[in-house]
């Protein structure tokens, strides 16, 4: 018998195997990445090669007995029912070597494919996730062989996928005999970790799907991915039905420690929102909640202990205290959760008392561990979680800001929805105002502003509007350095009025009126230097007096121009173009933990390294807040916005 030499790209790995050996055989024998959910029987379509060019090549896979197309009878039957293979492709399990060959696997025959993430500055993640599917065909009972089905299915596991001592929840074991008869005696399993039966289909089930969930205080937001490919399918996102019970997550533990039984109330609030999300997807994906075989998630402390049905109480003051920081898991069914019968909750670990799984989705997904730029990873919200480093160290603090960023205490604050100002710009000479609101393209001094703005209208401003609001006033001169509305300018604009004993600009001069006063600047300046503070601190304990990266993470800093945030000194000075969004790295850090099992435990093993600072016990903090209430700041150079 001739041994016929076989390569494979892209990996280059190459052995010589007896003449017949199937394609598949010969990668898994070399451990070439190649897939499969059916075994081999030429059914699932996963394991399709491309045969390599060059006549070598394609005399060496050919294979009987259809000499014509190259096709088996299986390919054939393939092909009848799922449409032509493309040009030069084989099913991996069925051409059979009989030569010398090159073999091609394409990226989407690849299990470890690599998925590419939007930001450019981020690494690729490989697909490994926890859950695999597999078809097996399991023994019938045999009066003369007694045995269990599970027994036998184990057996047919071992054999057929090489899976030893898989073991099933009672919720899987449930489903079993219904779905081995059903599907005459083949099922597709999906196994978790190699180890244990997470779902159980009859017959051939092709898709397995994974939820990856960010909690937030105000939103709830989730992807539902293809475990295999790493697409997302459908993703949503719903309001947190918590804000009934507390605006922001301190006045939600207020609520659980004023009312005798409210953390119950709000853990269910929080899974039964989770679980109108899991329809929801499922749905548009044209699946049910319970395909869902893998959950992430991600959630600030206080939305951490509520959604695992945690006291939240020790978190609403100092020491603040969690319940537990690392990673956890358990099973979809004790969360109430609509999932696949064995599905599983992964939720990633706490970094502090302040700073949530949630930042440590943003560091996961940010990967500041593997570069040796110092990074300022911050992410705003009432409570600015901040992480500076780089692969030495890493450090993290939280910093109350309070919820001026968020529209909150500014007299025409609102939330970034439809109808808020976003953009604000200046014009130095005339000290007119032009803007820009959400769900409208044009700016206000634009013809057809008035009639074609937002299905809204104006309502407010967002928290980014007032920081350029503020930043333009200052490059105006409308505003002192210390943050002083300067009533002179009244001389000048009709714009500046009087306002008590201060002053106050006015940005809309129409129904809503909309000013920026003096407590605006003054809710403003707080907040900011809250989180200069905290940065600088951070900086004090790496020992640097300059960061070469600033990632702002969440919806706040999606929004909010760079430029203007370095103007009135909201972070420290850097390289405009090193300056950027991360958008919601927080939920791809939970999509990544979805994807890939190694991230789980790189990020467990980062978390545990953070050196954690507390800002309230550091004596430099007030003198570092101090200095940050001038805008941009009092002693720190800002070389970059000459
Ligand atoms: Fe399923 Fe080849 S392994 S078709």
């Amino acid at each position: 018998m001739t041994h016929p030499l076989v390569f494979f790209a892209p990996s280059g790995k190459r052995g010589r195997f007896p003449e017949g050996t199937s394609v598949l055989e010969a990668a898994r024998k070399l451990g070439v990445d190649l897939d499969s959910v059916c075994g081999g029987r030429g059914i699932c379509g996963r394991c399709q090669v491309q045969v390599g060019d060059g006549q070598f090549s394609k005399l060496g896979i050919v294979s009987a007995p259809d000499h014509v197309t190259g096709w088996n009878a299986v390919e054939e039957r393939y092909t009848s029912k799922r449409g032509p293979l493309a040009e030069g492709r084989r099913l991996g399990c069925q051409a059979r070597l009989c030569g010398d060959a090159v073999i091609d696997v394409p990226a989407d025959s690849q299990v470890h494919r690599q998925v590419v993430r939007k930001s450019a500055a981020v690494r690729d993640i490989a697909i490994e996730p926890v859950v695999t599917l597999h078809y097996v065909e399991v023994r019938e009972p045999d009066m003369h062989e007694p045995s269990s089905d599970f027994r036998r299915l184990q057996e047919a596991l071992e054999q057929q996928w090489g899976l030893k001592d898989v073991t099933a929840p009672l919720e899987s074991l449930r489903l079993l005999q219904k779905s081995l008869r059903e599907g005459k005696w083949s099922v597709t399993v999906a196994v978790r970790h190699k180890r244990e039966i997470v779902g159980i289909w009859p017959g051939l089930h092709e898709q397995g799907v994974g939820l990856a969930v960010d909690i937030g205080s105000t939103t709830i937001a989730a992807h539902l991915c293809d475990l295999a490919s790493g697409e997302v399918l459908a993703s949503s996102g719903i309001m947190n039905p918590q804000i009934r019970f507390g605006e922001d997550v301190m006045s939600r533990v207020s609520y659980v420690m004023m009312n005798p039984g409210g953390d119950v109330e709000l853990t269910r609030a929080v899974r039964e929102a989770i679980a109108e999300i899991a329809v929801a997807v499922t749905r548009e994906a044209g699946l049910n909640s319970n395909d869902i075989l893998e959950m992430t998630v991600v959630a600030n402390p206080i939305m951490h202990h509520l959604f695992l049905g945690l006291d939240p109480t020790e978190l609403g003051g100092a020491p603040f205290a969690l319940t537990i920081d690392g990673a956890y898991q358990t099973r979809a069914a004790h969360l109430d959760l609509p999932l696949s019968s064995g599905a599983y909750v992964y939720v990633l670990p706490c970094i502090a008392g302040h700073v949530g799984a949630d930042t440590a989705g943003v560091v996961l997904s940010e990967g500041p561990y593997l570069k040796s730029e110092v990074t300022l990873l911050v992410d705003v919200g009432t409570n600015a979680e901040i992480v500076l480093g780089n692969r030495d160290r890493l450090l993290a603090c939280s910093s109350p800001t309070g919820p001026a960023f968020e529209g909150g205490q500014i007299s025409s604050g609102q939330r970034a929805a439809p109808g808020a100002i976003e953009r604000v710009r200046i014009d130095p000479v005339t000290l007119e105002p032009r803007y820009k609101v959400i769900g409208s393209d044009l700016w206000s001094d634009e013809p057809g502003f008035a009639g074609e703005t937002a299905a809204t209208g104006v309502t407010g401003i967002c928290g980014s509007g007032i920081i350029e609001a503020i930043a333009e006033m200052l490059l105006a001169g409308l505003i002192t350095p210390d943050g002083v509305v300067d009533g002179a300018l009244a001389a000048r604009t009709p714009r500046v009025e009087g306002d008590g004993r201060t002053f106050r600009y006015l940005i809309r001069d129409g129904e809503p009126r909309i000013a920026v006063t003096q407590n605006d600047v003054r809710a403003i300046q707080l907040g900011k230097a809250a989180l200069y503070a905290g940065v600088r601190l951070l900086m004090d304990h790496y020992g640097v007096a300059a960061v070469d990266r600033i990632t702002l993470a969440g919806a706040f800093g999606s929004h909010i121009d760079v430029k203007h945030a370095m103007i009135l000194g909201l972070v420290p000075d850097c390289e405009l173009d090193k300056v950027g969004s991360a958008g919601n790295a927080a939920g791809t850090g939970a999509r990544i933990a979805l994807l890939n099992a190694d991230a789980r435990t790189e990020i467990e093993d980062v978390v545990r390294r953070i050196e954690k600072i507390e800002t309230a016990i550091e004596p430099s903090f007030q003198a570092h807040f101090v200095a940050a209430m001038a805008i941009p700041h009092k002693s720190d150079p800002f070389p970059h916005l000459e």
